[in-house]
Order: structure tokens, then sequence, then C-alpha cells
């Protein structure tokens, strides 16, 4: 047998991109442009009662479009939830653009919807294997501009779409080139009323999105593929290295006053441009063990609620989950790039009021982040969520499903690596 050749080629993509206070107030302009005239605007319940969709919905009307609004996605989207969003958007007549006004919650939702609006089948076709069958799209789909109102999961940016598949238990996804959305628009003051703990988790993805993409397996450690077999995520690359290491850099400056201060403008401005920096970073190369580990946690919740997200239902939310694990699965993964390691401990403890002395060893980027997430007011561990060493092989199982991110990791984890993971993400301090 012939040894494999070494990938010598790495991808790059990203939507065009309008950032800074007042961006939202552009978008009807910016749909004219297009040729857009009729206009589905996606958003929660939660994010409704700030009025910011109200008043860009306005904004949009305005300008001569016309505008019909989905209030109903569900925080942290389901089959069914977006299932139902997709019925409306059907029902509701003919429409030429989409707007996602929301954090990655509508964003995703909105995804989904451009995606089945404009072509045959539904969601579990699209859906990635082995759960769905991972079908490419056949038809060119709207323009959607992405408006996101969360310092947190970069979605505006990226090429997939988050979903729980409740009849099966899972957290997957949906990933293509061309959910990504044409337009991202970044205002920084529709982020001023996040609640403190949702710019602690959402802040935590930032943090891991960076992390995870700056330690991922280098790309030029995978196997060469051919043009059609290349993936959204191709492993760590110089260009990803550089939006990854600012993300780190403002998250170190600016993290802990948005979550002490929330109207604290300009904290909240550094939080935008680090969740866009790595939203652009790591979807093209991609999250690893972290973002694995966080399907099962989510995905297996019992009845944890935290304050600042919908009181209905149980819910480990995104950020939250990512983190839990990655302080554990950084000093796991230290081995395969100690350098990358240490300089992202120096950019983000450069925030911190006593900077680390063990700055040398595996223990120097874990005890950043450590520190980093008691400040912000993250659950101490697994336990406080609700996880005891009995679901230790469940969550090893929801973690292996997802090799897809496992492919991406720098070190391969087996299933007694993740249990240790785990294990040791029970109590963090
Ligand atoms: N597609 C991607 O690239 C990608 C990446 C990471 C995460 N995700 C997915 O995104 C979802 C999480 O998104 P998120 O963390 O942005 O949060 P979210 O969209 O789930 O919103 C969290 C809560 O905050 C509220 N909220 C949002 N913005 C607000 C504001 N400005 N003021 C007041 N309340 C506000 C919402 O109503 C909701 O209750 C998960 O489903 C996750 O899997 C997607
Ligand atoms: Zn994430």
């Amino acid at each position: 047998m012939s040894k494999a050749t070494s990938e010598t080629v790495f991808t790059y993509g990203a939507p065009a991109l309008k950032f800074g206070p007042g961006a939202s107030a552009e978008i009807g302009y910016d749909l004219l442009q297009v040729g857009a005239r009729r206009v589905l605007l996606v958003t929660d319940p939660g994010v409704a009662a700030t009025g910011h969709p109200a008043r860009i919905a306005e904004q949009m009307t305005a300008r001569g479009l016309e505008v019909t609004t989905y209030d109903g996605v569900h925080v942290e989207p389901t089959d069914e939830s977006m299932a139902a969003a997709v019925d409306f958007a059907r029902e509701s007549g003919p429409i030429d653009a989409i707007v996602a006004v929301g954090g990655g919650s509508a964003i995703d939702t909105a995804k989904a919807v451009n995606l089945l609006v404009t072509n045959p089948g539904e969601l579990m076709d699209y859906i990635n294997a082995p759960v769905g069958g991972a079908a490419s799209p056949v038809n060119p789909l709207l323009p959607l501009v992405a408006c996101p109102t969360t310092t947190g999961t970069g979605s505006e940016s990226t090429t997939i779409c988050v979903l729980d598949v409740l009849s099966q238990h899972v957290k997957t996804g949906i990933s293509h080139p061309r959910l990504r959305p044409t337009l991202a628009v970044v205002d920084p003051t529709l982020t001023l009323t996040q609640p403190p703990m949702v710019t602690a988790a959402a802040g935590m993805d930032i943090l891991c999105h960076a992390l995870e993409s700056y330690t991922a397996r280098w790309y030029a450690g995978f196997d060469a593929k051919q043009p059609e077999d290349r993936v959204p995520y191709c492993g760590a690359n110089p260009i990803a290295d550089m939006w990854s290491e600012r993300a780190m850099s403002l998250l170190a400056g600016a993290f802990r006053t948005a979550v002490e201060d929330g109207s604290n403008v300009e904290a909240r401005e550094q939080m935008a441009l680090a969740a866009t920096f790595a939203g652009l970073g790591f979807g093209n190369a991609g999250v690893h063990i972290p973002h694995a580990n966080a399907y099962p946690i989510a995905g297996r919740v019992r009845d944890y609620r935290p304050p600042g997200y919908p009181e209905d239902e149980a819910i480990v939310p995104h950020g939250m989950a990512v983190s839990l694990t990655a302080p554990e699965a950084f000093r796991f993964t230290f081995e395969a790039s100690p350098e990358r390691h240490l300089h992202a401990a120096r950019l983000l403890g450069s925030g911190q009021a006593r900077p680390p002395e063990y700055a040398d060893g595996p223990d120097a980027l874990p005890e950043v982040l450590l520190t980093l997430m008691r400040d912000v007011g993250l659950p101490s561990g697994l336990a406080e969520v609700g996880y005891a060493d009995s679901d230790v092989d469940d969550l090893v199982d929801g973690s292996l499903k997802q090799q897809r991110l496992l492919a991406t990791a720098p070190r391969e984890a087996t299933a007694d690596d993740l249990a240790g993971v785990f294990r040791g993400s029970m109590e963090l301090w």
C-alpha cells in the first residue's frame, strides 16, 4: 500500500462584513442592493423582547421592503423547532431574502430555513451522516443577512447550523459552504442587553473557538484531498491563526469587564470583534475535543437551569457545555504542540490580575482558563450542571459520535482519553 501524500492546500471562506455601532440600521439598504423586496426576519422571543428586531424591521420597511417576522426560534434549536420555522416560511409566501437577528440559535435556524425554502427535501436529508443523509443543496440559496445579538458563536461567518435531533437524543449539524450568510452585520449596540450569564457562556464559546482552532491539527498533517472532498474545516493554518490569536488578545482585555458591567460599550465592542475574529478563524480551521464533548453535555441535560436563559426548559448552554471540559482537554492536548498552548496561555493570561507563575508546562493553559471561568461566574464543573462519574461512559459515547470534530484534534483521543477528560472535569475548583 503506498503511503498517502500530505495535504498542501488550505482554504479560507468568509461572508461580506459590516461592523460597528449603527451597522444594523443599514440592512434595508444592503438588501435593496441585491434586489430583495420581500424579507423574512428570523428571531427568538427573548431577542424580540429587546426591541432590536422590531426596530430593524421598521428600518427595512422604511426603505420599501416588505418584512414578515418569525419570532418563534427555539433557544438551542431542535429538528422540530427548525421544521416549524421552515413551515412558517413556506406558508408565508415567496421571499427573496432572510435576515437573522439573534444569537446562534436564530442565525442557525435562519440557515435551515434558507436551505429548505430553496431546495427539495426535508431537514433530515441534509443533516450530517450518520444521523442524516448528508445531502448537498442542488440550488443556490437566498441572500442571508446575519446580525448577531450575542458575543459568541460566530455563526454569522460559518457554514454550519447546529441542532438537536430530538428523536435520537443527539446534537448534530448541517455543514455546507452554501449555508454561509452572504452578509454579516455585527452591531455591538445590539449586544448590550445580553444578561451576564449569556455574556459569560457565549464568551467562553468565543474563547474555545479561538483556542481549539489555534491548537487544531495543522492542515498539512491531513492526507491530501481531491477538490470534491474538501470540507470547510481544514485544520489550523496561517490565516486562521491570525484571527484566533487576535481574538484571544481581545478576550484577555474585555471579557471580565463585559460580564461585570454589561453597559460598558468599549468592552462590548471588543467582545463583538473577538467573536467575529474567532468565527473567521474557527469557521475555516475547525474545532475539536471541547466542542465534541459539548454535544453530549448539552444533549443529556437533566434539570440544570442557568439564569438569563428561558426558564421553561433545562439547558446547558452551548458555550458553557464547551468550556466545562476545556481545561482538561487542553491539558491532554498539550504535548501535541506545547509552544501553541503556552503562547495561548500568555495571550489569555495577560488580562489576569496575577499573571500565572507556572508558565511553561501542561498546567499553564488550564490554570488560565480556570481562573477566567471562575471570574466570569461559570459553574465549577460537570457536577454542578448535574453529571456524576456514573455518566462518563454515556458522555464518552456521545463525544465519540462527533468524529468530524475529533478528526481535527491535534492528538488522537481514545475512549479512555476522553473518559479521563470528563472525569477530571467534574469538579474544576
Ligand atoms: N453555527 C455555528 O457556527 C455555531 C457556532 C457555535 C454555536 N452555535 C449554536 O448557537 C447556539 C447558541 O447561540 P448563542 O450562544 O449565541 O445564544 P442563543 O442564540 O441561544 O441565545 C441565548 C439566550 O440569550 C438571549 N439573547 C440573545 N441575545 C440577546 C440580547 N442582545 N439581549 C438579551 N437577550 C439576548 C436569547 O433570547 C436566549 O435566551 C447553540 O445552538 C449552538 O450550538 C452555532
Ligand atoms: Zn461553539
